[in-house]
């Protein structure tokens, strides 16, 4: 089996190092005509040139395949629009979009400025927003569309110092849940992939250990699966690192009941925590806002 992307457009953000310039290259390999957005700078977000993703796009064509540089920043929603327009205006529309952009701002909450907290949130989180946004209307009048979003074991199960991180990566999370569900009926698939590899964001803090085998090459490979017109799967969590792969998802454990017309008191609650939190009896939640509210009575029928 041959997975290709012949006559399919994808946006890869932030595709001038790491991550994105590996998912760019396989996608181009395969055929797709790539989108390499990157407006350049440091791992904080300082700076800026167009050397990033001008180099990734001399990379593709060097090796037979198609690209267009894009140098605008997610972070604003004119930047996301410009870099669709750059996808439309090369090559006539937009097939796939990963979003993978990103930048640190690494400090223990009680020392994270608020300036930290937004520019991080306005990347990740606003940026994968406003390129979702930006491709939405053309993959929902195609009725064809693959979005990858980028989130991070550090907002599944949080990680020191990166609570302003944390908290935009499970973002992301929360808006591939919604859009897996609006996107559903338009054949768009939304899935994340939750990566750990080598790259400059990461290889100074990684086990060497693991760093030998920690190459960004490794996540190309589900993150181009999950672009594919193949990916049968929408609203998936896919972690990947050195070769290794798994998925993951939220799980809800046995519901806990009381009387619907009589509400618990304190104690009463008290006493049933340790049963709440037992996760040994857990399943995945229904689809919805709250999958318990599918488990109570009834309504009596008014007399
Ligand atoms: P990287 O620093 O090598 O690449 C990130 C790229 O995003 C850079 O080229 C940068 O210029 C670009 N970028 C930054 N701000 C941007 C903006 N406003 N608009 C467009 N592009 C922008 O880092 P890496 O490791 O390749 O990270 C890629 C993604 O994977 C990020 O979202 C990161 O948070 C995520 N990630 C990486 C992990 C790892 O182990 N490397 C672990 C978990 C998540």
């Amino acid at each position: 089996m041959t997975i290709r992307f012949d006559n399919r457009v994808a946006i890869v953000t932030g595709a001038g190092n790491g991550l994105g310039r590996a998912h760019a290259m396989l996608l181009a390999s395969r055929g797709a005509k790539v989108v390499v957005n990157d407006p350049g700078g440091a791992v904080d977000g300082k700076g800026g040139d167009h050397a990033a993703a001008d180099k990734v796009v001399a990379e593709i064509k060097a090796a037979g395949g198609q690209a267009v540089a894009s140098y605008d920043s997610v972070a604003t929603w004119e930047g996301a629009q410009n870099i669709v327009k750059v996808a439309v205006d090369a090559f006539g529309t937009v097939d796939i979009l990963v979003n993978n952009a990103g930048i640190l701002r690494d400090k223990s909450f009680s020392k994270l400025d608020i300036a930290d907290i937004e520019l991080v949130i306005q990347v990740h989180l606003m940026g994968t927003i406003f390129c979702t946004k930006a491709v939405w209307p053309i993959m929902m009048e195609k009725k064809y569309g693959r979005i990858v979003v980028t989130t991070s074991g550090s907002g599944l199960t949080g990680n020191f110092g990166q609570s302003n991180y944390g908290a935009a990566k499970m973002g992301v999370v929360g808006l591939m849940n919604t859009l897996e569900h609006e996107g559903a009926r338009s054949n768009i698939r939304i899935n994340a992939i939750s990566p750990m590899a080598d790259t400059r964001m990461t290889g100074a803090i990684m086990d060497p250990n693991v760093q030998k085998y920690a190459s960004p090459d490794h996540i190309a490979a589900p993150v181009a699966w999950l672009s594919s017109e193949d990916c049968n799967v929408s609203g998936e969590i896919v972690c990947a690192m050195a070769g290794s792969y798994t998925a993951v998802r939220l799980y809800q454990t046995e519901t806990v009941r009381f009387d619907p017309a009589n509400p618990a008191t304190l104690d009463q609650f008290a006493e049933k925590a340790p049963a709440l939190f037992d996760f040994e009896k857990s399943a995945q939640p229904y689809a919805g806002v709250m999958g318990m509210i599918s488990h109570l009575p009834k309504a009596e029928p008014a007399a």
